[in-house]
């Protein structure tokens, strides 16, 4: 099978680390040719700062990492450091990064490697707000023919919203940028709370991590466990949601996932409904079906893919 060569462009954020880590720790399938940080759980130091501290912890400080956008295209920056803790890597402690930032600037990085790569060779994988990757297409129109897919973790339909009542964070934070990637044409996977609150890090889920006895997987049996109090309290969940996970391991393992191509599109104007996801599942509108919006997956699969994986690193 082709591998796939990718960009995660992420905000950690405590499921963003899973995400990424998995990814490194998936080479027969997985290329990453650098990581682009985005303000979103934190602010963009924070993301920046915690994107190394993961590949240190993965033993990759050779892994590009690039700062972006530092808020988003049209409002003010919201966080999550009621969710993620005012690191936003809250629960283990992990030491400052060594490995430094690259240059150019992160939407410098997406749009200079679109353009040098050959044309439906990469992918972009999203872990939060969508501001750097529609600052790319935006000025650099030419890249949205040459990427191979957007896989995103974003968006809900019969979950509704973890930030308000309509609204899923990512989108929430920028929905204009949302809009604009949603409106591309360029084929997108959507991975909403519809799926990834299926993805619970129970109990003896996390034992099995820290079972595991290495530094990894003490760290993210330590990040679940201060990351889960948030959906706890709220939904009574059994564990954390590893939302971000989500879209690395589709790019492993997509027979896991379940979902329909719909049309889905943002609000971004309403202040009641801002940043929602109007994903049509039932098809009553003849709305472009502009994204592949998965609903469900095999998560005993899935953590016996994310177990046996993070044990490699
Ligand atoms: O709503 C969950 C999403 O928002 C995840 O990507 C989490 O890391 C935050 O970015
Ligand atoms: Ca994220």
């Amino acid at each position: 099978m082709k591998k796939h060569r990718i960009i995660i462009d992420t905000d950690p954020g405590q499921d963003d680390a899973v995400a990424i880590l998995l990814a490194l720790a998936s080479p027969e399938e997985i290329d990453v040719l650098g990581i682009t940080c985005v303000a979103g759980n934190v602010p963009l130091e924070l993301t920046s700062r915690n994107a190394r501290m993961i590949c240190e912890l993965a033993g990759r400080p050779d892994m590009p990492v690039y700062s972006g956008c530092d808020r988003p295209l049209g409002r003010e920056l919201v966080t999550a450091e009621h969710v993620h803790g005012k690191t936003g890597l809250d629960g283990p402690t992990l030491p400052e990064p060594q490995m430094p930032l690259q240059e150019p600037h992160a939407v410098d990085f997406i749009i200079g490697t679109l353009r040098a790569e050959p044309e439906g060779s990469i992918t972009l994988c999203a872990l939060g707000p969508l501001t750097n990757i529609a600052k790319a297409l935006t000025r650099a129109p030419d890249i949205a023919g040459r990427i191979r897919e957007i896989v995103l973790m974003g968006g809900a339909y019969f979950e509704v919203g973890n930030i308000t009542p309509a609204a899923e964070f990512n989108i929430y934070v920028d929905p204009q940028a949302a809009d604009i990637v949603f409106k591309s044409g360029i084929p997108i996977v959507v991975m909403p709370l519809d799926v990834t609150h299926r993805a619970l890090v129970t109990a003896p889920r996390n034992d099995a991590f820290r079972a595991m006895g290495t530094a990894v997987g003490t760290a993210v049996a330590q990040m679940t466990e201060f990351f889960e109090r948030f959906d706890k309290e709220k939904y009574g969940s059994a564990g954390a949601p590893l939302h971000d996970p989500c879209v690395t391991a589709w790019l492993i393992r997509p027979e896991i996932f379940s979902g329909r191509q719909i049309n889905v599109e943002i609000e971004t104007t309403s202040e009641l409904t801002l940043g929602m996801t109007v994903a049509d599942w039932w098809g009553v509108t003849d709305r472009p079906r502009n994204a592949l919006f998965i609903g469900d997956l095999d998560a005993d699969a899935f953590f016996g893919l994310l177990t046996e994986r993070l044990a490699r690193l």
